[in-house]
């Protein structure tokens, strides 16, 4: 049977990024890959889950069905987590996700009309960019998301507010990475994340916060989540166990003003009816037990080892009057500038071949494929410490021959 008829308008609209494509070439053997944002798998705390297997495994709720909105210890868990970092939210504002990607979709759902634009940083995590597109956009070409740019302080709230002056319509919400920013490794400053709450006071949206990688940082100099200090209700936060502890156990969480809680859960109750109540289970005992915060220190020394590597490496071997590298404070990754290249030169599956590393190219992060060309996304969680070396190393060594090569300004992405 042809199904090409049968297909919906709206899933024209979904599309493979091609970062998948950069992630297969980089599987290949001999390749060092710093293109993907696993966590290390030796940072499982396996013999501790194994301990709490045994134990959880023996209760009968944990294979049952269970509420929509979570596991309730996990979300009591959760609730005591989140006070320590400052946001105060009570049950019923908490509801926990299959990923937070599922958190991202569900905004989507919920809040975006066809033709109703959301604002993005740029460059931005293009998972959120897809259920974004896909309930929002006009059509394929007209995807009603926008770009505010970054630096090193994070979102440019000024431009932001610049573009809220011109606009009839506010947009329906900012989607912002405020803390150790996926792909650009940097964070919001103080007075932005305030700024930006007076801005959506004074223009009426909401803040879409995503935070998988606020708790891996590497300095207590980090200011507090936007949700920390939202008064109002209007900060919709989103945190996850993927990076904090495994992806595997697809949990997150979203916490928010009632009103969207509820309808969350009645959107996951037309996906997947509830979040698997045995993954909960676990982590609810192992937020109990006190192993999370340990795990988190654990992780914080773990991963500043191999951030120090990276930069290590970079120092030795990039040139300093081509290659800008930011240093990260936090988080999986780094964002280099590499002048008079494209770095799909040093990122399609025959570069990868041929030096044998890989590398997302910055046009995969954003919405036009003709901006972010001299970018690029390294991430230094996955690789070991040798990798991280001999990985940086081949990438100096791409940059250069295909630097030499000549004017490579007009490669197609
Ligand atoms: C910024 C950002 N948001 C969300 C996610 C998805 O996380 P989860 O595994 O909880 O679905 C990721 C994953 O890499 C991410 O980088």
């Amino acid at each position: 049977m042809d199904y090409s008829d049968f297909f919906s308008e709206r899933s024209k609209l979904l599309s493979s990024s091609f970062i998948r494509d950069i992630l297969q070439a980089a599987k290949q053997p001999g390749v060092i890959s710093l293109a993907g944002g696993l966590p290390d798998p030796d940072t499982f705390p396996i013999e501790k889950l194994m301990e709490i297997h045994n134990e959880v495994g023996k209760k009968k709720e944990v294979y049952q069905y269970d509420v929509t909105s979570g596991y309730r210890p996990l979300r009591e868990e959760l609730l005591k987590f989140l006070e320590k970092r400052g946001i105060s939210a009570s049950l019923d504002e908490l509801v926990v996700t299959t990923g937070s990607q599922q958190g991202l979709f569900s905004l989507a759902l919920l809040l975006l009309n066809r033709g109703d634009v959301a604002y993005v940083e740029h460059p931005t995590f293009v998972g959120a960019l897809m259920p974004f597109k896909l309930f929002g956009a006009k059509s394929m070409d007209i995807l009603n998301i926008e770009g505010i740019p970054i630096d090193e302080n994070g979102m440019d709230v000024d431009v932001l507010e610049e573009k809220l002056r011109k606009v009839e319509e506010p947009p329906k919400f900012v989607y912002t990475i405020p803390t150790f920013q996926n792909p650009g490794g940097v964070v919001m400053s103080i007075d932005r994340r305030k700024k930006l709450l007076d801005l959506a006071h004074e223009y009426n949206f909401s803040i879409v916060e995503d935070d998988p990688y606020g708790e891996i940082r590497f300095t207590d100099d980090v200011p507090p989540s936007i949700k920390s200090m939202d008064n109002e209700g209007r900060v919709i936060y989103l945190g996850t166990f993927s990076k904090m502890l495994a992806p595997g156990f697809r949990v997150a969480f979203t916490v928010a003003p009632k009103e969207i809680t509820e309808k969350i859960i009645v959107s996951k109750q037309a996906m997947d009816l509830h979040t698997a109540t045995y993954g909960q289970a676990v982590i609810a005992e192992f937020m109990s037990r006190g192993f999370l915060e340990e795990h988190i220190s654990f992780l914080r020394e773990f991963y500043k080892k191999k951030r120090d590597a990276l930069l290590n490496a970079m120092d030795i071997y990039f040139n300093k009057d081509v290659v800008k590298w930011v240093k990260p404070k936090g988080g999986l990754f780094t964002w280099i500038e590499v002048e008079g290249l494209n770095t799909m030169m040093i990122s399609g599956r025959s570069a990868v071949e041929k030096y044998k590393v890989a590398i997302v190219p910055g046009a995969a992060f954003y919405l036009s494929k003709d901006e972010g060309l001299n970018m690029a996304r390294v991430n230094y969680s996955y690789p070991s410490i040798d990798e991280l070396h001999t990985g940086v190393k081949r990438l100096a060594y791409a940059i250069e021959m295909e630097r030499s090569r000549g004017d490579n300004s007009s490669v197609m992405v």
